[in-house]
Order: C-alpha cells, then sequence, then structure tokens
C-alpha cells in the first residue's frame, strides 16, 4: 500500500493497565504477521506460545525498585493503538552476546510494530526517537536491539535510524523443552545522549 499521499495524525501516549487486552492482541497480530514468513514453522509455533500475556503482564506490574525498568509508548487515532514501541535498560550484562561491548548504561529497543496500513508515514520514525529521548533521561548511553537476521525491511528501518550494525548471530531460544537457533542481526547506537540532543525537533 501506498500511503505517502496520505496525511495522518495519531497521538503518541504511555500505554495504561487498561489497555492490556488491546495491546496483546495487537502486538500477536503484528508479530505473527512479520515472522510467519521468516520463521520455520515449528519455531515459530513454540515462539509464539503464551509471550504476550506474559510480556506485558511483567510490563504493567515491573518492581519500581528495580534498576531494569521498561517503557512503552503506543500510537493511536480515536482511541485505537496503530504502533507502538517498548524498551529497557540493562544495567548489567544480561546475555552472553553483549558482553562484547563490555559497556554499562545499555538500554535495549525491545519490539516496535507499526500496523501495515500506516506504513510510510513517519510513525515508525515517531515511536523509534521517542524511546531513545525516554532512555537518554534514564541515563541510558548504548541502545542495542536485535532483529531477526531475515527481517530485511525493517533491518533497513532501523538503519535509516542511525542504528549500525554490530554482528550476526545466532540466538539460542528454548520454548516448550524445543530448542533451535534463530538466526540474528544485532545493532547499536553507540551515543544515545549525543543522539538525542542533535534530533530535530
Ligand atoms: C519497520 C516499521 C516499524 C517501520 O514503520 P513505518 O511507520 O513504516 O516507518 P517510517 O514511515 O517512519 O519509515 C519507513 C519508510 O518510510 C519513509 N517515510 C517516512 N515518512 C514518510 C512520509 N511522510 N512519506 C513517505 N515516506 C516516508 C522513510 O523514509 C522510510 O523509508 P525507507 O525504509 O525506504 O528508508 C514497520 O515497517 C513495521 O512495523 N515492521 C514490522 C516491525 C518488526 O518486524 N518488528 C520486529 C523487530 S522489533
Amino acid at each position: 500500500m501506498d500511503n505517502s499521499q496520505l496525511s495522518v495524525s495519531w497521538q503518541i501516549s504511555e500505554i495504561p493497565p487498561e489497555d492490556h487486552e488491546a495491546i496483546v492482541a495487537f502486538h500477536r497480530d503484528r508479530r505473527t504477521a512479520t515472522d510467519i514468513p521468516i520463521m520455520p514453522d515449528y519455531a515459530y509455533a513454540n515462539i509464539a506460545h503464551g509471550l504476550y500475556e506474559n510480556t506485558w503482564r511483567e510490563h504493567f506490574h515491573q518492581d519500581k525498585n528495580n534498576p531494569y525498568r521498561t517503557g512503552a509508548y503506543k500510537a493511536h487515532i480515536d482511541g485505537k493503538i496503530i504502533g507502538f514501541v517498548r524498551f529497557g535498560t540493562i544495567t548489567f550484562p544480561k546475555k552472553e552476546e553483549f558482553k562484547i561491548y563490555g559497556l554499562t548504561d545499555w538500554g535495549e529497543l525491545l519490539q516496535l510494530y507499526v500496523h501495515p496500513d500506516y506504513h510510510h508515514l513517519g510513525l515508525g520514525w515517531a515511536l523509534f526517537r521517542r524511546a531513545t529521548q525516554q532512555l537518554a533521561v534514564w541515563g541510558v548511553r548504548q541502545m542495542l536491539l536485535n532483529v531477526y537476521e531475515k527481517n530485511y525491511p525493517t533491518r533497513r528501518f532501523y538503519e535509516r535510524c542511525g542504528m549500525i550494525l554490530s554482528h550476526e548471530k545466532n540466538r539460542r531460544v528454548v520454548r516448550n523443552n524445543i530448542t533451535f537457533d534463530v538466526p540474528c542481526a544485532y545493532y547499536i547506537l553507540p551515543d544515545v545522549q549525543d543522539y538525542v540532543k542533535n534530533l530535530k525537533p
């Protein structure tokens, strides 16, 4: 769909716990649509299992004293969710692959999805920059993300946003007692504070 001539005005706001059901449904639908062409069937069926409910329950009920925290924004029109971004801080190397940087004060872009009816209007970019701004407020200096290696359109989008490819490697996923390796691409934004300072209003 070519949206380039459309003029759409959305709002971006925090996601309240009342939105639990709506955001779980949106997340599941978008991830399903993205994953099906990319993932082998057995992997897709197991990765998708029960993930969304848990993700958002943890998000809405996070321990405010825990230095690891997540934030999320939705894009909406008249109450209808048309996109979201979720991100978090990492105060210690939580995964082996992150140790290569040897840095502290990290953040991670966890998910970013825009409904296809609203693609190519600048909404992905608006959500991306909103996430980096909040991470900067939290003191994050480097932002990481990983994306399935074969998700080329999204990789191009992240590269346009300024993310720099660090490396590609398999991510080991265990779901329902099944282990499989998912080839992923790992990206870094090396100086979030500087990046945010240089964003145009
Ligand atoms: C990647 C994704 C978030 C991009 O969302 P989007 O709202 O279309 O993004 P934007 O509109 O900001 O930018 C996308 C493209 O539109 C272009 N664009 C931005 N504003 C535009 C406008 N007003 N008019 C025309 N084109 C525009 C950008 O230049 C960009 O082009 P490029 O990719 O060729 O460089 C979206 O495609 C998506 O949800 N994909 C699935 C996400 C996913 O797989 N997530 C899993 C990893 S977490």
